[in-house]
């Protein structure tokens, strides 16, 4: 199952790298775009994971109404996750596909074209780049740097987010803001950055990077500590274990 998988995912990146007149329209939210190829490369997946598993239920972002997540086998899809960077041309997007069942992340691929960077882990299983295993890096919270999502299309989350950055700030070694929470999960994995936090994401834009993650090593919780959210939003706090228990140790998302 995981080959044909990491095959569709891959087709799924070569279609973005093909594209051309990309027609961009609004969605919900500030800032919230969706371009014909989001919608494009929805599609094909769609078509091309239930081919692989037909069973399985499919949330995919682009869908207006979402699937049920938590039981049986379902794929959570982002065909492009950073629809911003991809509109710019700052070729750094990727393609997120998580397969869960019952609740549980089973097995997860994100792929970045522009590196041509595959990402993908099974439960229990380890977590590889392009066939190579990937591991956290063993650097403590002072030592490390930081990624952030800002919550774009959440105005209200725009302060909290800069306290958070800014007491990171105070204590780590630098920030970066990429644009893809598929992608900055999975730099945290292999070991490039350190720790990573967004007061909200959808499920779509985490829950293949969660499982590459907790396989290589990592730890990915809410901001409190709690359990991701597989049916719903939720924030989201990533690193490896250094710097994850001393961020919720010293209680920073206070
Ligand atoms: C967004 C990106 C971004 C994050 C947003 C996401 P989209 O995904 O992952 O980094 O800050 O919260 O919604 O909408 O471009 O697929
Ligand atoms: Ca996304
Ligand atoms: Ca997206």
């Amino acid at each position: 199952m995981l080959y044909p998988i990491l095959d569709a995912v891959r087709e799924a990146g070569q279609i973005i790298l093909s594209a051309h007149d990309v027609q961009v329209s609004s969605k919900e939210g500030i800032g919230n775009f969706v371009t014909t190829y989001d919608v494009k490369v929805q599609s094909f997946l769609r078509e091309k994971l239930l081919s692989i598993v037909p069973d399985a239920h499919f949330v995919g972002e682009e869908d207006k109404v979402h699937d049920d997540a938590l039981h049986g086998l379902a794929f959570i899809v982002d065909p492009i996750d950073c629809t911003a960077n991809f509109v710019r041309g700052m070729k750094h997007s990727a393609v997120s596909v998580a397969l869960a069942r019952d609740g549980v992340l089973i097995l997860g691929a994100v792929y970045n074209p522009y590196r041509d960077e595959m990402f993908y882990a099974e439960l229990g299983k380890g977590a590889f780049l392009n066939g190579t295993p990937i591991h956290v890096s063993d650097r403590t919270l002072s030592e490390g740097v930081f990624c952030i999502g800002t919550s774009p299309y959440h105005r209200s989350l725009r302060e909290r987010t800069m306290t958070i950055a800014g007491r990171l700030m105070e204590r780590m070694q630098d920030l970066r803001r990429f644009g893809s929470a598929a992608l900055d999960l999975t730099d945290i994995a292999c070991g490039r950055v350190e720790l990573g936090f967004e007061c909200i994401l959808q499920p779509w834009d985490f829950a293949g990077g969660a499982i590459i993650l907790t396989e290589a090593g990592g730890r990915i919780t809410q901001l409190d500590g709690s359990p991701i959210t597989l049916d719903r939003p939720c924030s989201i706090l990533s690193g490896n274990p250094l710097a994850h228990s001393a961020f919720l140790e010293e209680n920073l998302a206070k």
